[in-house]
């Protein structure tokens, strides 16, 4: 091997790594994870004295890939609901002064039936069932449902 084919093939196993350094991240990153989505029809939502609810009233939480608000209405009435906007799908919180569930992006509102009743929110958010499970004689942990 002489020197010019030594630096030709230095040069050239080179440029194809840096080639291949930036290609490939770019490649990754337009590609979405191959991420298999959960089949589930319920989910523990955490204990009823949750520190978040107390506080706030509500929580996110997740179903599968779907995000769901779990509001405490009164002592033991929890509702649930899609947390998707109906509008243009951005997560949806809720306003405990108000007792109404709110979406930042453009003002939506809906009571706590999840009926749209402000904004531009063309449907109200998808109900999900609440139970309240048992642990001795008081109920202790939440499970949310399809409805
Ligand atoms: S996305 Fe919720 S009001 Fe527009």
């Amino acid at each position: 091997m002489n020197r010019r084919t030594l630096i030709n093939w230095f040069l050239g196993t080179s440029i194809g790594a840096l080639v291949l350094s930036v290609v490939y991240p770019v490649l990754r990153f337009m590609t979405p994870p191959k991420i298999a989505e959960a089949n589930t029809n319920q989910v523990e939502a955490g204990p009823v004295n949750d520190p978040q609810l107390l506080e706030k009233g509500y929580k996110i939480v997740h179903f599968g890939a779907d995000p769901v608000i779990l509001l405490k209405a009164s002592d033991n009435d929890f509702r649930a609901f899609s947390a998707t906007c109906t509008h243009l799908d951005c997560i949806v919180g809720y306003q405990k002064e108000k007792t109404q569930i709110y979406c930042n992006c453009h003002g939506g509102c809906y009571d706590l039936q999840g009926r749209n009743v402000a904004g531009p929110p063309p449907r109200p958010l998808t109900p999900y069932k609440v139970n309240l499970v048992a642990k001795g004689s008081e109920p202790s942990l939440i499970v949310v449902s399809k409805a």
